[in-house]
């Protein structure tokens, strides 16, 4: 019998793994996230945590849904229990129009696929589209769960910049145009516009037809990932992309941030003959979703004010939206730079020439405060000097005194900084460097 660490268990390192040489290569890949690893030291109750992005559930009511679930299991137990439709619960599809109407997008339930999470729509459509060395074109930065679906497909992630206003139309054409120029075969822009992860920045809407217009142009597909885009803090959703683009635009939803997370329901609206391929991806991958998860959804959307319960989450994020900017206003050294986002749950900051976010990391750890670094979201190495502050969970209180710890750390790095000289050094990977201040 061979020892534990002999058979690579529990040690987690590729060194140790016996199982080494009979990995597929698309394993290389797969590597943990800088968020995973951070998630048992971010959670112990000491550590004020701006890192995870969990929506915080805690003003739902959970009488209602326990009712909704308990009249689910006595009424239709019986189909709920067993295996449905690889495309997903008809009922669910349709009320799924209605949420999308409020961007307004005009769709047929027959168009959408309902999926794990909007996480698995990422998968089945990377599955689909994309082989080995097939270029993705993401925002910098971009989602770092998106990005760890690319490369698990073996796909090359190349950024293009964004600004306060979100995905910048000029570069992108320049981008695209660099990489048809260079024979390479680009399957889709990833996009989210509204309220971006980690960006905080929402793309404008002149430059929403713009980009569809360059994407028309040289036949680039669009994914439109938009779990985010009812968590607006001002005025009406915004006009989803694909409310102006049907054949072009493939969009991702959620009802993770907008309900629960832990249902796991999300869903993919895609062109006819996608939708095809889509399904039979959805039914090799799962046979079909999970018929409790979306039943119970169902029922929670017809016997609940989900809207009003949408508005609620909105007022909680932008309470603790204006804690964090407030903190980030009376504390930050002049020199870090932010944006103030319109929803969503997130913050970019740009720390002050010079220093790294992730060789930062330990020391704002070992002074109770978490955040992701923000090469968390590049493919490549980019974005050190940058991090990601997510201001969704911890209570306004908790918020500001993770930034007041957040700045203690800064100013020390800051001194040694003039003692030492600069920690921070420019990663080049035979392209421009992004501009990574969206400010
Ligand atoms: C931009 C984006 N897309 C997709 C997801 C996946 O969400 P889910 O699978 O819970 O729908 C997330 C989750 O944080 C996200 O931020």
């Amino acid at each position: 019998m061979g020892s534990d660490i002999s058979r690579g268990r529990g040690s987690g390192s590729t060194r140790l793994d016996s199982y080494v040489d009979r990995y597929a290569a698309r394993t290389s890949g797969m590597t943990a996230s800088e968020i995973r690893a951070l998630f048992s030291v971010a959670s112990r109750p000491e550590v004020v945590s701006l890192a995870g992005g969990m929506p915080n559930i805690s003003g739902l009511p959970l009488d209602v849904v326990a009712g909704a679930i308990h009249d689910l299991v006595q009424r239709n137990g019986a189909t709920a229990m067993q295996y449905g439709s690889g495309q997903g619960d008809p009922t669910l599809r349709e009320q799924i129009c209605d949420v999308m109407r409020l961007e307004g997008v005009d769709a047929h339930p027959d168009d959408v696929v309902v999926t794990v999470g909007s996480q698995q729509a990422v998968d089945l459509v990377t599955r689909i589209f994309c082989d080995p060395g097939d270029v993705v074109i993401c925002e910098a930065p971009s989602y770092v769960g998106a990005l760890g679906v690319f490369r698990s497909y073996e796909c090359d992630v190349v950024h293009t910049e964004m600004d306060s206003d979100g995905l910048v139309p000029s570069t992108l054409r320049n981008t695209i145009a660099t990489l048809k120029s260079q024979g390479r075969r680009i399957k889709f822009l990833y996009t989210i516009p509204n309220h971006h992860n980690p960006a905080g920045v929402t793309l404008t809407a002149q430059r929403r037809t713009e980009i569809l217009e360059i994407c028309r142009e040289a036949d680039v597909l669009v994914l439109e990932d938009n779990p985010y885009g009812l968590l607006g803090f001002d005025g009406e959703p915004i006009r989803a992309m694909r409310a102006d683009e049907a054949d072009g635009v493939i969009y991702l939803g959620s009802f993770s941030k907008t309900f629960a997370p832990g249902f796991r329901v999300g869903w993919v609206l895609a062109p006819h003959a996608v939708r095809e391929k889509l399904v039979l991806a959805q039914e090799s991958a799962t046979l079909c979703p999970p018929a409790f998860s979306q039943m119970a959804v169902s029922a929670y959307l017809t016997n609940h004010d989900w809207l009003g319960q949408i508005k609620q989450f909105r007022e909680m994020y932008r309470e603790r939206r204006d804690a964090m900017i407030q903190a980030l206003d009376d504390m930050m050294p002049a020199s870090a730079r932010w944006n103030v986002p319109g929803g969503g749950f997130y913050v970019w900051l740009t720390l002050p020439d010079g220093l790294d976010a992730k060789a930062m990391l330990p020391r704002a750890v070992t002074a109770r405060v978490a955040y992701v670094p923000g090469t968390a979201f590049f493919a490549d190495g980019f974005g050190a000097q940058s991090m990601r502050l997510s201001y969704c969970f911890p209570t306004p209180e908790r918020i500001r005194e993770g930034v007041h710890r957040l700045v203690g750390v800064i100013d020390d790095e800051l001194e040694l900084r003039e003692t030492f000289g600069a920690t921070a050094r420019g990663v080049h990977r035979g392209y421009e460097s992004p501009n990574t201040d969206l400010t």
